[in-house]
């Protein structure tokens, strides 16, 4: 057994959710184990100056890693070891037990931030079933009781952000709302995860190119009014509170636990939409914590059923994702002889260790983007499932 067969799996690994879909994170191969670390280029220094968002979504890139392994059948395991000189939250590598988790690479795969209509938001027992995730690691998850006031946090939330000059330029480097743009299948925000109309799309590419002219005549405020109200497409909004007085290596820790948050909501059939902005902004943050009881540390998120399913977003390793077992009911392999379709655009064999992984993964179906114009197969179906969740100092919101 060899730790590069970790390689093969890089495309499911990719799928981890990260602020601007930066997917910051980096795999340096050695002998004996995975250095997991990051790029300065991909972290926000406007958006994200305390390193918070960065840190949940490495903590987010660790927990997939050691899903997917372990759902395909490698045992690795992680190795905290936090270092900033070093770029490095860790190490990933061959243990004789492997990681136990109930999520499966294809729900990992599945796992998407919707950021359209909720149709309604979760029952007491998937609440519940989040907050006894949270407090396995000292947190909690609390449903926010005042939408009213919540809507006009976003408001401010959102003026907030889009004051900032750095902030909407480092936005804006992220965009990608044209399919012409050169790194639209890699990374980035894109037009159709956004949601956005083209026409839409249009109207904000034309604003944000105007921005330093027409910032002094209010236009944060129109952008903050554009962005509209999430609250008012359903939903519940929920919070995931951490333990207070998280240092680095624990926020690292804690995006481990986002993540744990979040697939437990996608197995109920529930998608999210995070709100960072509402813990970025000073006012906000503490607006929403007195409203969570002073609390510090979490996380909020509104779980529902979504109308439709969202838009799978752009990822640099995404073109290559191997193909999972199909899962029935209770999870057990339903097919494991045959290729399983995930889209259909290529059918390859995996390269590398194939003793490692399951014979579903032998002959495997390789994910792809479809050339512009052709519908992608998974979207604008009517799976359900919808939340939204925001990243914070106390962890993270989801509307
Ligand atoms: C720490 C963190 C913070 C995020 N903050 C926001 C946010 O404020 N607003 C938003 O729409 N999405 C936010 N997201 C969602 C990312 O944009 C999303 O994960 C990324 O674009 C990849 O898309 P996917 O989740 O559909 O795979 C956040 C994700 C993470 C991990």
């Amino acid at each position: 057994m060899d730790i590069s067969a970790l390689h093969v799996l890089a495309p499911l690994f990719w799928r981890a959710p990260s602020a601007h879909n930066t997917q910051p994170w980096r795999l340096d191969y050695r002998d004996e184990e995975v250095h997991v670390g990051w790029d300065h280029a991909d972290t926000l220094p406007a958006a994200d100056p305390t390193g918070r968002d960065l840190r949940l979504s490495l903590g987010a890139f660790v927990e997939t890693c050691l899903i997917v392994a372990a759902d395909l059948g490698l045992p690795i395991e992680y190795v905290p070891d936090h270092c900033v000189e070093d770029r490095r939250v860790g190490w990933l590598r061959l243990s004789p037990h492997g990681y136990r988790s109930p999520f499966t690479a294809a729900q990992v795969q599945g796992r998407r931030t919707h950021r359209g209509r909720f149709s309604a938001g979760p029952d007491a027992d998937t609440v519940a079933a989040l907050d006894a995730v949270a407090r396995q690691a000292g947190g909690e998850v609390r449903v926010v009781p005042d939408r009213d006031r919540l809507a006009g946090l976003l408001t401010t939330a959102d003026r907030h952000l889009y004051a900032e000059p750095a902030v909407v330029r480092e936005l804006r480097g992220w965009l990608r709302l044209t399919p012409a743009h050169p790194r639209y299948p890699a990374d980035g925000l894109t037009d159709r995860c956004l949601e956005l109309s083209p026409v839409e799309a249009t109207g904000l590419r034309a604003a944000l190119a105007a921005y330093p002219v027409l910032r002094p005549l209010g236009l944060p405020r129109l952008l903050a009014a554009a962005a509209g109200d999430p609250l008012a497409l359903g939903g519940t909004v929920i919070v995931l509170v951490g333990p207070a007085g998280l240092d680095d290596a624990a926020q690292v820790e804690f995006g481990r636990v986002l993540m744990r948050t979040w697939l437990t909501l996608h197995a109920a059939g529930l998608a999210a939409h995070p709100l960072s902005q509402l813990i970025d902004a000073p006012a906000t943050r503490a607006a929403l914590g007195s409203a969570l009881d002073g609390r510090r540390s979490g996380c909020c998120t509104s779980p529902g059923w979504a109308g439709r399913s969202a838009r799978r977003p752009a990822r640099r390793a995404g073109s290559a994702a191997p193909a999972m077992p199909a899962r029935d009911q209770h999870g057990a392999a339903a097919d494991p002889a045959g290729p399983i379709e995930v889209d259909r655009f290529r059918t390859v064999e995996l390269p590398t260790a194939p003793s490692l992984l399951s014979d579903a993964l032998h002959r495997t179906v390789i994910s792809s983007r479809p050339p512009a114009g052709i519908a992608h197969p998974t979207e604008g179906g009517s799976t359900p499932g919808g939340c939204s969740t925001v990243e914070g100092e106390w962890g993270s919101m989801c509307r």
